[in-house]
């Protein structure tokens, strides 16, 4: 079983865990996810890993509670133990020493983005991480942050903390040479900050999270289009170019099986958290 060692409150529906996973650990990189099924029975959700630590044993992941099984993974606590996590999969991130790197971070993935800004200032690159969130109370670890890059900005939707939006980017770009851009969080994000560094022809790697089943390359669900090539989400990255994704596609794709996933999570609520549809 895959106990929870600690649990992190990081804002209103965003919490980390912290979870035994010797074998996972002993193998994770930046960039891998993981596949995590906190019940028999329950649903398989793919998070990314946001830290390991291969001498304790333990692998660490931060998630946002939008449907059914995030808000079940929430109601766990310290010493409880998960039924399932399986990983690291996908492939890990290019970490290299490519001089200037731009690493931005929106909502909950703004936790695994920092073990890349990490693993990129190890790798001797100068780091500056761009921290997105809604409004200040959704922004979580600036000191972690600023603990492992060398420069950091914080941008909120609607200007309670940092600078509103993320416009000030393209001012960055114009003042600042980059040789490399890392995004990860919402889709439309991705897409936003893809858009504003190809025209600086800054190479620019996105976390791509279609739906996933399998996470394995055998269900085919995770199909995006890269480059005008239909690829797997789960074996073919997480990670693509941001500047040959079909983010349009993806967003659809995306949004297939809202109305079961709606249904799924009201369900879940009104029954009090039991798992009614296996009853
Ligand atoms: C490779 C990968 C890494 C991810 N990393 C993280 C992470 O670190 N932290 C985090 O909070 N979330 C992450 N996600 C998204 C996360 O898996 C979904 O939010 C989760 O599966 C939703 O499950 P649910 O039952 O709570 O909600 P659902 O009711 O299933 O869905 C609610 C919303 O989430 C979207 N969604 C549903 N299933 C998936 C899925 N399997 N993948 C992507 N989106 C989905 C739906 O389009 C819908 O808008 C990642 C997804 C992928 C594919
Ligand atoms: S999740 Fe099944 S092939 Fe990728």
């Amino acid at each position: 079983m895959y106990e929870i060692l600690t649990k992190i409150q990081l804002a209103h529906k965003e919490t980390l865990f912290e979870v035994h996973a010797p074998e996972v650990a002993a193998k994770a990189r930046p960039g891998q996810f993981l596949i995590v099924i906190p019940r028999a029975g329950g649903e398989r959700v793919p998070l990314t890993i946001c830290d390991y630590d291969v001498e304790r044993g333990t692998v660490s992941f931060a998630f946002h509670e939008v449907g059914k099984t995030t808000k079940e993974l929430g109601t766990f606590e310290k010493g409880d133990c998960l039924y399932n996590v399986t990983g690291p999969l996908g492939n890990p991130s290019e970490i290299r020493n490519y001089g200037r790197v731009l690493c931005v971070g929106g909502s909950i993935m703004i936790a695994p983005l920092l073990l890349q800004s990490k693993a990129m200032k190890a790798a001797g690159n100068h780091v500056t991480t761009i921290l997105g969130c809604r409004s200040k109370d959704f922004l979580f670890m600036a000191d972690k942050a600023k603990a492992c890059s060398d420069e950091v900005h914080v941008a909120s939707d609607d200007g309670t903390v940092g600078e509103k939006g993320l416009d000030f980017l393209n001012e960055l770009l114009k003042k600042e040479r980059y040789d490399r851009c890392v995004v990860m969080g919402p889709v439309v994000m991705m897409k936003y900050v893809s858009e504003m560094t190809r025209p600086f022809g800054i190479p620019t790697v996105v976390t791509l999270t279609p739906i996933m089943i399998d996470g394995m390359g055998m269900c085919g669900v995770c199909r995006v289009t890269v480059g005008g090539k239909m690829l797997f989400g789960c074996v073919d990255g997480p990670e693509f170019d941001g500047h040959n994704t079909n983010f349009d596609e993806l967003i659809k794709r995306q949004r297939t099986m809202l109305p079961e996933e709606r249904l799924s999570s009201i369900l879940w609520e009104t029954s009090g958290g039991c798992d009614c549809e296996r009853q």
